[in-house]
């Protein structure tokens, strides 16, 4: 099961990102499935503006790990550059204090084994090449997460 929506425009898609943020709970993970320029650096924005966290202007593509200080914190990681998971422990992934953080990342799919089953998955598709619209999927397959994150329904959910 999944929640599905349209979004028209990268502000429409940091308004889906907003109201899933006032969801979340420290010790969350979202991983960010799409290709480049979907629009997941622009779905961590509207989360971040949700937790007047700092907003990231960019995925952190250099750095890997960005860390955003908010109400709740937020890491913020793209594992585009990562071959497997295997390179997590040179980055310190391990050591992350991802409980008491939202820990968010872009390219989750390259590692989606070393994040937790407990895990939002938020899946973003344009539509078509030329057009600004985008399909977004959220699901977990955590049954105590899902419940929670259904409450986006109604809210918000079109298409
Ligand atoms: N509906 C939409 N949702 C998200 N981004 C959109 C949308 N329509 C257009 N865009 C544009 O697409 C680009 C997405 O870039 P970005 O969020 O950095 O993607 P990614 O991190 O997936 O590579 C931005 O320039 C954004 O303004
Ligand atoms: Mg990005």
């Amino acid at each position: 099961m999944s929640l599905t929506f349209l979004t028209s425009s990268a502000a429409e898609t940091e308004e889906v990102a907003l109201q899933l943020a006032h969801l979340l709970r420290p010790g969350d993970t979202i991983a960010l499935k799409g290709d480049l320029g979907a629009g997941k650096t622009t779905f961590v924005r509207g989360i971040a503006r949700a937790l007047n966290a700092d907003v990231p202007a960019t995925s952190p593509t250099f750095s890997l790990i960005n860390h955003l200080p908010g109400n709740i914190p937020i890491i913020h990681m793209d594992a585009y550059r990562l071959a497997s998971s295997n390179d997590l422990y040179d980055l310190g992934f391990y050591d992350l204090a991802v409980d008491s953080a939202v820990l968010i990342v872009e390219w989750a799919d390259r590692i989606i084994e070393a994040l937790s089953e407990n895990c939002i998955l938020v899946e973003i598709t344009p539509i078509n090449a030329d057009s600004d619209e985008r399909h977004i999927s959220i699901s977990s397959a955590a049954t105590p997460v899902m419940s929670r994150i259904d409450a986006l329904k109604g809210i918000i959910e079109h298409g």
